[in-house]
């Protein structure tokens, strides 16, 4: 099933005109939440963000948040999720192709609902990573649908055999390509400041209170790519990935190659927090 603006309908009756704005010019914005048991995980957050995500590119969300987790809640129980994602996407409406917005056109709300295991095999060992330039705008901090340099940026992680890159601004780590980054030096754990150029990751900020509960010491704090490959652990966080090792960057190992000790502690606190 899709939730169509206010309507659940069968995938195949599911129809989208060519002249959405989101096909057009990427006109849109989008979350992506994760379902635990059967329930939307850390809703609040997810709908702060889309709703800073829209005001901030003047895109009228067609539901309150209330009405909105209502719906989405409805769509994960007829499709019987138990782990899963949410994916939500609202563009500015179909219009024929024009730059400026078009004169009262309805916002388009598109959802789906996925069942999603958790990657516990990749918790568990790692993944690699690359590092490459960061080519996006300077307001990473909105979720929208211009994903173009995130999709190259994978695409090339997984060309030179890794699994996810790490992006640098004139060597500064700002995240990854669908993740953000942190590092653990000297039992600090280090991430990039969230202005700008970063997505406020949803886990991103639970991490950050779980490293309080478990007293590892953190700051918001950018550092290079030196640091970063000199690093003791490196992990990162995402709605999909929760904390996920890397092992390997630009295939030198980070540290022994292993998971680290406040990777596994944070991922154990991580688990806690969802009743697993
Ligand atoms: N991506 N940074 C970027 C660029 C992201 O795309 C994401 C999430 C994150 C992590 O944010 P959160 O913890 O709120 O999931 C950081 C989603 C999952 C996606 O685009 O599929």
């Amino acid at each position: 099933m899709i939730l169509l603006n206010d309507r659940l309908l069968p995938e195949r009756e599911v129809s989208i005109s060519p002249d959405d704005r989101g096909y057009y010019f990427g006109d849109g914005v989008y979350e992506m939440f994760r379902v635990y048991g059967g329930a939307l995980f850390e809703t609040e957050a997810h709908m702060r963000r889309l709703e800073r995500s829209a005001t901030a590119t003047r895109i009228a969300l067609p539901y309150a948040a209330d009405a909105l987790r209502d719906k989405l809640q409805r769509l994960v129980a007829a499709e019987g999720i138990a782990d899963g994602t949410v994916y939500v996407q609202v563009t500015r409406g179909a219009a024929p192709r024009a730059h400026a917005f078009p004169a009262q056109t309805p916002p388009m709300l598109y959802a789906n609902a996925k069942e999603a295991a958790r990657p516990l095999a990749a918790m568990e060992s790692g993944i690699t990573a690359v590092t490459v330039p960061d080519i996006r705008w300077l307001r990473c901090d909105l979720k929208t649908l211009n994903l173009l340099p995130n999709v190259l940026a994978k695409q090339e992680a997984l060309d030179r055999g890794a699994d996810e890159a790490i992006l640098h601004r004139d060597g500064v780590v700002t995240e990854c390509s669908a993740s953000n980054v942190m590092i653990v030096e000297d039992g600090v754990v280090l991430t990039h400041p969230a202005n700008h150029l970063i997505l406020h990751g949803v886990t991103r900020a639970v991490v950050i209170a779980l490293l309080g509960e478990i007293g590892v010491p953190f700051a918001e704090e950018p550092f290079d790519l030196t640091r970063l490959a000199d690093a003791d652990e490196v992990f990162v966080t995402g709605t999909t990935v929760e904390v996920t090792p890397i092992v390997a960057i630009d295939g030198r190992p980070v540290a022994d190659g292993k998971r680290g000790t406040v990777t596994a502690r944070l991922q154990q606190a991580f688990g806690r927090r969802i009743g697993r």
